[in-house]
């Protein structure tokens, strides 16, 4: 089976649906944040501060590298995976590519008491949520399918994308 790549903004909900279709499926879901924090060792948080965003970024493009080789398993990758053509080129050969869409109230509403997103520390949440949101929309609607995680529970999401893959793995 192709992979199930999630991607999607901070609180989009990746992880939570990753796991659910892991679970439901009986594969592995493997976390780009989750690799790159065992690489450094160290918290998302503590590797934009000591390596910075560029250091952070090199190890991520090295973990898609690696990951988009697996088959058969959920990738929930970090918001930032799409900015880089050549993640969503590798992530495509053994995968489709979901896109979790959360509009910026969902957003801030899931992750106004988060401290760990480095990118959303800085100044007023909602303003940097909407204005880094806005950026990045060409790139997450170059995926493959888009999701609004706005109105389901995390669980019809996930059976959603199983629905979709499956449809899409009987027509091969
Ligand atoms: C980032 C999203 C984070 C993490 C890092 C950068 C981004 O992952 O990779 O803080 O650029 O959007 P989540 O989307 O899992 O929060």
């Amino acid at each position: 089976m192709k992979n199930i790549v999630l991607t999607g903004f901070m609180g989009s909900g990746k992880t939570t649906i990753g796991k659910l279709i892991a679970e439901k499926l009986k594969i592995d879901l493997v976390d780009t944040d989750s690799e790159i924090i065992k690489e450094f060792g160290l918290t998302i948080d503590r590797i934009f501060e000591i390596y910075g965003e560029k250091k952070f970024r090199e190890c991520e493009r090295k973990v898609i590298e690696r990951v988009s080789k697996l088959e058969n398993v959920v990738i929930s990758t970090g918001g930032g995976v799409v900015l880089e053509p050549e993640n969503i080129r590798l992530l495509r050969e053994n995968g489709v590519i979901y896109f979790l869409y959360a509009s910026p109230d969902t957003i801030l509403k899931r992750l106004k008491d988060d401290n760990s997103r480095p990118l959303l520390k800085n100044g007023d949440k909602l303003s940097n949520i909407i204005r880094l949101l806005n950026l990045r929309m060409p790139f997450y609607k170059n995926c493959d399918f888009e999701i609004n995680t706005d109105i389901l529970t995390p669980e019809l999401v996930a059976e959603k994308i199983i629905s979709i893959h499956m449809t899409k793995e009987s027509r091969k």
